[in-house]
């Protein structure tokens, strides 16, 4: 995540904690905490939680023979990928403990347990067709009216990047017109709740 996409994070974030005290916020997708550390800034800084949801097995791209494989990251007892205990260290780095609770499961799982209307949404998991599907049903609904969900890689022209966090969730929360768009940086796209009937 480019700075200037997480400093903007970081201010919606903060915007969206102060105008609705007591709600939590999501993050969907953490990898190692690069953007956790922006949202849990804001949490901390507003007295509010951020979850922070990742079953921390690394997406497609992150597996061995893909772009973003990092052996290091590679649990020499398993031979799998494990991304929690750098995410644990990125959060000690930056003294979010008391601001960030890591959630380890599979989205759809948490989705199911966090059960809080949420101040803000950061959907980043996976960006394959079912993925995206699947985190857009799950996580949408519980944004709360004044609400923000916030999107990474989204890309209208496919030149530009993979589609489907683009067609799966940015679409279909605009075409829902129960979210309006607030915010563009780069690939980030932050969405504000007006309406709350049908997603
Ligand atoms: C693009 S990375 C997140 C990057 C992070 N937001 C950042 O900017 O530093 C996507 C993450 O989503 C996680 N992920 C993918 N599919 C998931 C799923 N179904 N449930 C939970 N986590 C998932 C992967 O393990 C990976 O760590």
């Amino acid at each position: 995540m480019p700075e200037v996409e997480g400093d903007a994070l970081f201010d919606a974030a903060s915007q969206a904690c102060a105008e609705l005290p007591g709600l939590p916020m999501v993050e969907v997708g953490t990898y190692c905490g690069r953007s956790t550390v922006w949202l849990g800034a804001a949490a901390q800084s507003n007295k509010s939680l951020l979850f922070a949801v990742d079953h921390h097995s690394g997406s497609e791209e992150n597996q061995k023979g893909w772009e973003w494989f990092d052996e290091s990251l590679v649990d020499l007892s398993t031979q799998r990928l494990n991304t929690l205990p750098t995410f644990l260290a990125t959060l000690r780095r930056a003294q979010l403990d008391d601001a960030v609770v890591p959630f380890v499961a599979e989205s759809l799982v948490a989705s199911m347990q966090i059960i809080s209307e949420v101040a803000f949404c950061f959907i980043d998991g996976g960006h394959g067709e079912t993925p995206t599907q699947i985190d857009f049903a799950a996580w949408a609904p519980k944004v709360a009216i004044g609400g923000r969900l916030a999107i990474h890689d989204v890309f209208a022209d496919p030149r530009d990047g993979g589609q489907a966090p683009y067609r799966n969730i940015y679409r279909p929360a605009i075409d829902s017109g129960e979210f309006v768009e607030m915010l563009s940086v780069a690939s980030l796209r932050v969405l504000r709740r007006v309406e709350k009937n049908l997603v």
